[in-house]
């Protein structure tokens, strides 16, 4: 096992930037097709963006990550991340709000399923085995401060396949509602 020197990242409270990362990856529109319940109108609107300090992806290490998920809706549904599970099923997740308002969509391969809200101070578990899809609800950007074991590894092609339990969507009244997924 190598052998790791301490580092201290500075993060803006405010825009979520981090001082320094090794990591910054951009998903738009285009690379979300069949997410939505209906296709983007374009393939360049920048849906979120994250970003990482690495460590080695060992047992026992941590990985610091800041998720910007920016405001907007699709078709009357609000941006989402793709959502995943963690493939090493023993991994769970922090997620620390820093910002705006949202929701963390939840699920685990036996159909158990959980929404809880995000506003900032709010600081939410998802357990090993829960998929997790973060939904921005509000008019602001969504900053998530997220920490997780550094061999959980990301299945994405689950959620690609099966999506999520429920949609949340801006209902008549102008306020987020939770709809099953048709
Ligand atoms: C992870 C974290 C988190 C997540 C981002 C983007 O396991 O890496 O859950 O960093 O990757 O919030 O969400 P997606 O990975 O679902 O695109
Ligand atoms: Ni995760």
């Amino acid at each position: 096992m190598s052998i790791q020197r301490p580092f201290a990242t500075q993060i803006d409270l405010r825009t979520g930037l981090m001082s320094a990362y090794e990591r910054h990856f951009l998903r738009h529109s285009g690379d979300m097709a069949g997410y939505y319940r209906a296709e983007p109108q374009a393939d360049d609107l920048l849906i979120y963006e994250y970003f990482e300090r690495e460590v080695p992806a060992e047992q026992g290490e941590i990985v610091q990550n800041i998720t910007i998920l920016h405001p907007g809706t699709i078709d009357g549904e609000y941006y989402m991340t793709k959502g995943h599970y963690h493939a090493n099923g023993c991994c769970s997740e922090v997620y620390l709000c820093l910002r705006g308002r949202g929701t963390l969509l939840m699920q685990t391969r036996d159909g158990e399923t959980d929404a809880q809200e995000y506003r900032p101070g709010a600081s939410i578990y998802v357990p090993p085995g829960g998929a997790h899809r973060s939904v921005n609800t509000g008019d602001e950007p969504l900053v998530l401060f997220a920490l997780y074991p550094a061999d959980s590894g990301h299945d994405y092609g689950s959620i690609a396949e099966e999506g999520f339990w429920a949609r949340v969507i801006r209902g008549a009244d102008g306020q987020p509602t939770l709809v099953p997924r048709d």
